[in-house]
């Protein structure tokens, strides 16, 4: 309180071309490797939801886990990672979803959330909403409550809010 707030937008590294021709890819390592910003990022996702009931924060793998893991901590909550195809060791249930070009399957373990548990959703970035509508589902199968979805970037102009209108959506940096 009282410090000066940083303008989080102005220290994401855009890279041209990256993976491949035609993307700009929102690069956030120069956001985290600053403390200021690093630690003002954290705060303002746990500020939206310290005043709401919250079980568990899932992180999407793998730049949702950097910001998820802090909030889910500072909301005094459990953390759930939904990762990649292949990498979780457990009984899990999956979700395949197109991307741009081609398709991507994410999992979570089968007992990661029980019945009615309330969860918060962190990524670092919103683009076209596909990859958090798919984990909107499975947390949904598996009968937990979404109470909140928060990024840190979202690009306004892709319109990813529109994959998961239903739910409480929040983004602290809205870029083109
Ligand atoms: C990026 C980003 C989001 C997702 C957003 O992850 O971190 O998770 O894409 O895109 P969408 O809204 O169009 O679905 P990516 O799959 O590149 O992997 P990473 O986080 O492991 O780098
Ligand atoms: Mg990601």
């Amino acid at each position: 309180k009282g410090m000066k707030e940083m303008d989080l937008a102005s220290i994401i590294r855009n890279i041209p071309d990256f993976p491949k021709a035609g993307i700009q890819f929102k690069d956030i390592t120069t956001l985290l490797k600053n403390h200021d910003a690093f630690r003002q990022a954290v705060d303002s996702l746990y500020h939206l939801f310290k005043d709401q009931e919250v079980d568990i924060v899932v992180g999407i793998e793998a730049r949702g886990f950097i910001l998820g893991s802090v909030v889910a901590y500072l909301l005094d909550a459990g953390f759930v990672p939904v990762r990649k195809k292949g990498k979780l060791p457990a009984a899990v249930r999956s979700k395949t979803y197109d991307l741009e070009y081609g398709s991507a399957t994410l999992e979570m373990h089968l007992d990661a959330i029980e019945k009615n548990q309330k969860v918060v959703i962190i990524d670092d970035l919103l683009a076209t909403g596909g990859t958090v509508r798919a984990v909107c589902e499975m947390i949904e199968e598996a009968g937990g409550e979404i109470a909140g979805i928060a990024f840190l970037i979202e690009l306004e102009s892709l319109q990813g809010r529109k994959a998961i209108d239903k739910y409480q959506v929040y983004s602290l940096i809205k870029l083109d």
